[in-house]
């Protein structure tokens, strides 16, 4: 009986810590990005742990920059930090985002150029299409943007020169 209340006490202590320990992602998109930013969050909610920054439904017209803005000031604290910007197109977004000086935002629409936004660019902010980009393959991005580290190398100088 012992046993199993300390066992039991370990399993908490051991799921909490995990719950602790998730990366911490920023979030944030316009109207027309909301449905695609709900899906993302319930897709990769027991991996990560999201600080979603807004809007809060599909049906108010807000204006895409307030909130890149909003998400830009959040990643450009850390070096470690990342984020996850959703609009219509992704462009408007990373246009808005790209005028912070930490911020390197790239626009993704496949693996290949999510992965090479980190390889090569060291991009610290994915933003993404919901009117481009089908649901799956924003998932598959998501996925190549966070697990994907930058190449270093003769990068780093061409990054520094941006
Ligand atoms: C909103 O209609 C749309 O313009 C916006 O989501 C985005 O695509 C802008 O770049």
């Amino acid at each position: 009986m012992v046993v199993k209340k300390t066992e039991f006490i370990l399993l908490h202590v051991f799921w909490i810590t995990s719950l602790i320990n998730l990366k911490k992602i920023f979030i944030s998109s316009d109207h027309a990005g909301f449905d695609l930013k709900e899906q993302i969050k319930k897709k990769f909610a027991k991996k990560y742990s999201f600080q979603d920054l807004g809007t809060n439904n599909s049906k108010t017209s807000v204006n895409y920059p307030e909130y890149a803005h909003k998400l830009c000031k959040k990643v450009s604290k850390s070096t470690k930090n990342i984020g996850i910007l959703v609009c219509g197109s992704g462009l408007g977004m990373s246009m808005a985002a790209n005028r912070h000086k930490k911020i390197r935002a790239a626009v993704c629409y496949s693996v290949k150029n999510t992965k090479l936004s980190r390889l090569h660019n060291n991009a610290n902010i994915i933003t993404l299409g919901s009117r481009l980009t089908n649901r799956n393959t924003a998932f598959k991005c998501i996925d190549a943007f966070i697990n994907t580290k930058f190449e270093g190398g003769r990068h780093k100088l061409r990054i520094k020169n941006i």
